[in-house]
């Protein structure tokens, strides 16, 4: 979609020529300084009881009398922040893509001087409106004709801060989108040979490096804990190490890295048959990278990022890891498998021993990782784990910028003492209980003198329901990341 900013003079929103006019309305009263025509309209709405001023109200207005678009939309939002901006923007865009409009102006009104967040948030919510999946679905309803959005901005407003916004918001918005493909693609489809050709894809068409390791390779590396949960499938795994460069060659990096499982079954431990179907989400992690990736290579920060994904299929057959089997991961330690279906954590830790070839920065990894996180923090908030004080800092704020926010879980060592075992360094599982506190202490076992932090995405990216699908988080929160480092 194409973002622009245009200053309006006052008075001038109602001669803005476009297919539709989305107006958003802070607070619970018509604002002084709208132009006349749109003011009346919308108090004739309220009169009519058309309209209310509420918090999520929504309300369509056909050929308003000396307003030159044709249609106009009034969404009412909380407050003056991005946060309810989005939301009430999202509500609009609703009513948008339904009407065939290609050109939509957007006025926000009663929200005093604009910022970069309020052009992202709005901007953000119109490129989610309109996405569609249709890959497997080529019966769905065609995408929205939407494809240009100008917002109105008032002389008194930094339209360079807000360019800056919308520039931010389209590159972000295109590594959600491609995030949500990838993961609403179903598990025959999304292979990791798939999920490697589309990030080599990626990366050609952006200009990064790329290398794609297979078993091979792996084996000779000694990744015993990835190869271990990809034995039991006839899909080969694929580890993926996608490159941008921003800042000099020796600038210590930014490394993402993404859990990449196109279908988890739990293996031998075999998950229950009630949603089985929403594991071939399980690559989101890995998703959110190949998107953040995008992302970055759009905006061209000043800092280098590697992108890291482990992609393999956690499958039972007569070659799938057993309960009890003790494993070598690329570490050295050894791990005593006690739950097959806890395999994120297993190429995780090799994934992670790897990357420090790379001599981070910083390491984040991102993993729809455990059941437990969902049940601790539901669908709005990912769990974040990190003993750096700094770097919860940088992550929170991030989430917070970016409407993709996390919450920082904690990680004191007596949280470690499930994972001992007889037979192995350590097990795979500890008990149910802080299930993702636990799985986050046994990731950290491998992250050495790494400054480290962990991302569980489970509840976060996707939604379940009628509306099951990718929800491209948290695209938006890394780039922000990556953005502030660029930034120091
Ligand atoms: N991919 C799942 C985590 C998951 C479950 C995400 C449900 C979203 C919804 C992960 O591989 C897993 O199976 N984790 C187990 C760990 C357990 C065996 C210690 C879980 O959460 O049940
Ligand atoms: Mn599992
Ligand atoms: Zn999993």
């Amino acid at each position: 979609m194409d973002f622009r900013t245009q200053v309006i003079a006052p008075g001038a929103t109602s001669r803005f020529g476009a297919d539709a006019l989305l107006l958003v309305i802070a607070g619970q009263a018509v604002p002084a300084g709208l132009d006349e025509p749109l003011a009346d309209a919308v108090r004739e709405a309220v009169a009519q009881g058309d309209l209310t001023l509420k918090p999520g109200k929504v309300a369509y207005l056909r050929q308003v009398q000396g307003v030159k678009a044709p249609r106009v939309i009034v969404a009412v939002s909380a407050d003056t922040t991005a946060r309810a901006l989005k939301v009430a923007a999202a509500a609009g865009l609703g009513v948008v893509k339904g009407l065939g409009a290609r050109h939509l102006g957007v006025m926000l009104a009663g929200y005093g001087e604009l910022q970069d967040a309020h052009a992202e948030a709005v901007a953000s919510a119109a490129s989610e409106a309109v996405y569609v999946y249709r890959t497997t679905k080529p019966s769905a309803p065609a995408a929205p004709k939407l494809d240009k959005l100008t917002l109105l901005a008032s002389a008194k407003t930094d339209a360079a801060a807000l360019g800056a916004g919308l520039a931010r918001a389209a590159a972000v918005a295109e590594g959600v989108t491609l995030a949500r493909e990838l993961a609403n693609r179903p598990g025959n489809h999304c292979t990791p040979t798939l999920l490697a050709a589309e990030a080599r894809k990626m990366a050609r068409a952006q200009g990064l490096k790329v290398e794609v390791m297979e078993r091979k390779q792996l084996e000779k590396l000694g990744m015993g804990a990835f190869l271990a949960v990809s034995q039991g499938s006839d899909e080969p795994p694929r580890f993926i190490v996608m490159q941008y460069q921003g800042a000099g060659k020796s600038d210590a990096p930014v490394v993402l890295v993404g859990k990449g499982i196109t279908f988890d079954s739990g293996g031998i431990s075999l998950k229950p048959g009630a949603e089985m179907d929403e594991m071939k989400f399980d690559m989101g992690g890995a998703a959110s990278v190949i998107g953040t990736m995008r992302a970055v290579a759009q905006l061209k920060p000043r800092v280098n990022v590697v992108g890291v994904v482990a992609a393999c299929e956690n499958l039972p057959s007569g070659r799938a890891i057993k309960p009890g089997d003790v494993v070598t991961s690329l570490s050295g330690q050894t791990i005593e498998i006690l739950n097959t279906d806890a395999e994120g954590r297993l190429i995780l830790c090799d994934a992670l021993a790897y990357v420090e070839r790379f001599k981070p920065a910083v390491v984040v990894d991102v993993a729809t990782l455990t059941g437990a996180c969902v049940i601790a923090l539901g669908a709005v908030r990912s769990g974040m784990f990190t003993t750096d004080d700094d770097l919860a800092g940088e992550l929170s704020a991030a989430g917070e910028a970016a409407l993709d926010p996390c919450w920082r879980m904690p990680l004191d060592d007596e949280y470690d003492e499930g994972l001992k075992s007889n037979f192995a360094d350590m097990a795979n599982v500890a008990g149910r209980q802080g299930g993702a506190i636990t799985a986050a202490m046994f990731l950290k076992r491998f992250t050495g003198k790494l400054r480290w932090a962990h991302l569980d995405i489970a509840g976060t990216a996707w939604k379940s329901g009628a509306a099951k699908g990718a929800t491209g988080r948290p695209v938006g929160l890394l780039t922000h990341f990556v953005l502030s480092r660029a930034a120091r």
